[in-house]
């Protein structure tokens, strides 16, 4: 099979669905890879490694007449409905109109958002390792915009106490932003609706913050929506520990919703000059009343950075993972010769269009309006 590797459009965006470490592994496994030019330059992967990993370097064109084309983010408007296979992360639940095109055009549509988070299916996982990376980044970017140490300092002029680190939403960014915080010697603390977080938390040596809810529910391990009263509570239950925070790393999400609201004006303006928000679900609406949709606002002296393309700041190495989530898909899906198998749990989830048809139930109940 032939594989294509775009070059992303998307401006900021800096990753690359496929280094040449992954082209040496596709290649091993019986495929040719086609690069488009200048695909992996920003996260620091030239042409030239790739036509040493084996791979040829075209133009666009000669990417998209692949077997399968890969890239990592991808929306309409990109003529994507003309490749016979397209893989990466589509946004299904976010643009099914971009899902019914691509099924009008036979385009055979492999989402990374909807491989099920099964043990079978880690090493596809492209959404943990991506998010991941993403809480390592921000800790970083928070450290880097807060005007004080994040360890405890004890010097001869004194000593200085450590930053408060608070992390709301305990996923995979937050998992991670968690790990990362106490490395750097913050004093962490974590929110999380779900029940499972409360033991995750507390593992990685930081405080769970306790906010009494009456009713919430889970559905496979993700968080669904809740009632308003429900969300008040919680943005009251909050405050204080926002209000005392140095750094929030805001990571609340529910798949194919708006992000919840978790800091509201009056949890903002409670909250000390200096201080820094780093909000990983800005993509989805934001956890807070003022997350902008890119780069960063300063509010009463509270910076609220927009955290959707932190993950390009480690390019190289999220580029690296984002492969190896791509050479295992690959394998798993076209390893038998009789084509894809949808009796298969993981390619059932995965392909969100082929032959012409929207296999995807929500994706077309979204387009029913439901
Ligand atoms: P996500 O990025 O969709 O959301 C981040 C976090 O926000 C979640 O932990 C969610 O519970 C939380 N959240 C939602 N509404 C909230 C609210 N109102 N207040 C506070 N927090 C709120 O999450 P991610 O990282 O995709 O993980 C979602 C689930 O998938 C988790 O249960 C995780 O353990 C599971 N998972 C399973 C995997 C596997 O089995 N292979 C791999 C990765 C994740």
């Amino acid at each position: 099979m032939l594989i294509g590797v775009l070059k992303e459009t998307i401006p900021g965006e800096r990753r690359v669905s496929a280094v040449p470490d992954t082209v040496t592994r596709l290649i091993k496994a019986g495929n040719e890879v086609v690069v488009e030019q200048g695909a992996g330059s920003l996260a620091g992967f030239p042409d030239a490694a790739y036509i040493g990993a084996g791979a040829s370097v075209d133009s666009r064109k000669s990417v998209l007449a692949a077997d399968l084309v890969a890239g990592v983010v991808l929306g309409p408007d990109k003529g994507f409905e003309q490749a016979k296979a397209l893989v990466g992360m589509m946004a299904p639940f976010q643009q099914p109109e971009f899902m019914a095109v691509l099924a009008t055009g036979g385009t055979t549509a492999i989402a990374f958002e909807t491989v099920p988070r099964t043990s079978l299916a880690q090493t596809m996982d492209a959404l943990s390792s991506q998010a991941n990376t993403a809480g390592y980044r921000a800790v970083l970017e928070g450290a880097s915009r807060l005007q004080r140490f994040l360890p405890m300092m004890t010097t001869a002029a004194g000593t200085v106490k450590p930053a408060r680190l608070l992390v709301l939403g305990v996923g995979v960014a937050g998992l991670q932003a968690i790990a990362t915080g106490r490395r750097l010697g913050a004093v962490v603390s974590a929110f999380d609706v779900r029940s499972a977080a409360r033991e995750q938390v507390e593992s990685l040596g930081a405080t769970f913050v306790e906010v009494s809810l009456e009713n919430h529910t889970e559905e496979g391990g993700y968080a669904t929506a809740l009632a308003d009263v429900e969300q008040g509570r919680i943005v009251r239950g909050l405050s204080k520990n926002v209000s005392t925070a140095d750094i929030v790393i805001s990571t609340a999400q529910i798949p194919g919703r708006p992000a919840p609201l978790l800091i509201d004006d009056e949890s903002l303006a409670a909250m000390a000059p200096g201080s820094v928000i780093i909000d990983l679900a800005s993509s989805t609406g934001g956890n807070t009343s003022q997350t902008p949709e890119s780069g960063d606002v300063n509010v009463n002296g509270v910076t609220i950075v927009a955290g959707g393309q932190l993950v390009s700041a480690v390019a190289s190495d999220a580029s690296t993972l984002f492969g190896r989530n791509l050479v295992a898909l690959v394998d798993h899906l076209y390893n038998e010769e009789t084509g894809l198998d949808f009796d298969d749990e993981i390619t059932a989830g995965a392909v969100v269009a082929s032959g012409g048809n929207l296999l995807n139930d929500r994706v077309r109940s979204l387009l029913e309006g439901n």
